[in-house]
């Protein structure tokens, strides 16, 4: 089973690994990480108003805005509240520190009880018409919750915690595919490493963690995992996840 090496998010076509960035500084040891995995085929950027206290966001914008054609950047906000006037200050704010007039792809980063979802969803929808943000996205979300949103605004993507280590969202997946919605799975590469997965990466000439990602990459062509890392050659690893050729009986071994 040959897994899609690219596939569409915003209205782009890209490398289906992406990068996440919850520890990423604003440095300029960064600013050429990230422009070296750009120009090595990244095209994925995850990032939130909240990593490292803003400064994940300020180093995607002194790096790479304007942003060009081959690269979505998501982030997120209202990770501790939903309340109306956080969500436009942590909003207002992503757009300043990305250095850009439209978020590609904006996401709830948690669904708070301070504010009735269909509110917040109407909040973000104006954002929308005003072309401050290109799509939505909800974040460590069930169907119930993706399908309130719907209702007020297209959901683009959703982002829960999955991974061979974490399968609580298999529901959502599906969910996601049968409604075209892309599925981001965070902590991607969390885990221990077991006997198969050692296995399994001596024979693709691979590391345990490629194996990981490929085995994300196959469990529906609408999952695009973002690992986190601070190190090039990591981020070239990941990338070339998406070369690897998983077997069936392999994917059974890793646990289905
Ligand atoms: N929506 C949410 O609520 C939420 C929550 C948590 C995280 N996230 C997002 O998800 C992203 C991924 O999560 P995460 O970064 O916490 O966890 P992760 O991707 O599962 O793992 C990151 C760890 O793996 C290491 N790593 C990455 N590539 C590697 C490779 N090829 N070989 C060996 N080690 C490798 C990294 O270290 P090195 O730097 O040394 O490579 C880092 O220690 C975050 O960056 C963030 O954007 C979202």
């Amino acid at each position: 089973m040959v897994p899609m090496r690219t596939f569409e998010i915003a209205g782009r076509t890209v490398a289906r690994v992406g990068l996440g960035t919850n520890r990423l500084t604003d440095t300029i040891l960064n600013h050429d990480l990230l422009r070296d995995a750009v120009e090595d085929g990244l095209g994925f950027v995850d990032t939130a108003h909240l990593y490292s206290d803003g400064s994940s966001e300020a180093a995607i914008g002194a790096a790479l805005a304007p942003f060009p054609e081959e690269i979505v950047v998501a982030t997120k906000g209202g990770y501790r509240t939903n309340a109306p006037d956080r969500l436009r200050e942590e909003i207002e704010g992503s757009l300043e520190r990305l250095r850009t007039a439209t978020i590609d792809l904006w996401y709830l980063h948690r669904v708070q009880d301070d504010a009735p979802l269909e509110a917040t969803m109407g909040l973000v929808a104006g954002y929308v018409e005003q072309g401050r943000i290109a799509h939505v996205g909800l974040s460590e979300v069930g169907v119930e919750e993706i399908e309130t949103a719907r209702k007020v605004v297209p959901i683009a993507a959703v982002q829960n915690e999955y991974g061979l280590g974490e399968r609580k969202h298999e529901e959502v997946i599906d969910y996601c595919e049968t409604h075209g919605i892309v599925f981001v799975p965070f902590f991607p590469l969390a885990g221990g490493e077991t006997g198969e997965l050692t296995e399994i990466a001596g024979r693709h000439d691979a590391t345990p963690t490629q194996i990981r990602l490929a085995w994300l990459l196959h469990r529906s062509p609408i999952v695009a995992p973002i690992p986190g890392t601070l190190s090039i050659e990591h981020l070239r690893e990941n990338l070339a996840a998406t070369e690897i050729e998983l077997s069936p009986e392999e994917i059974e071994a890793l646990g289905g």
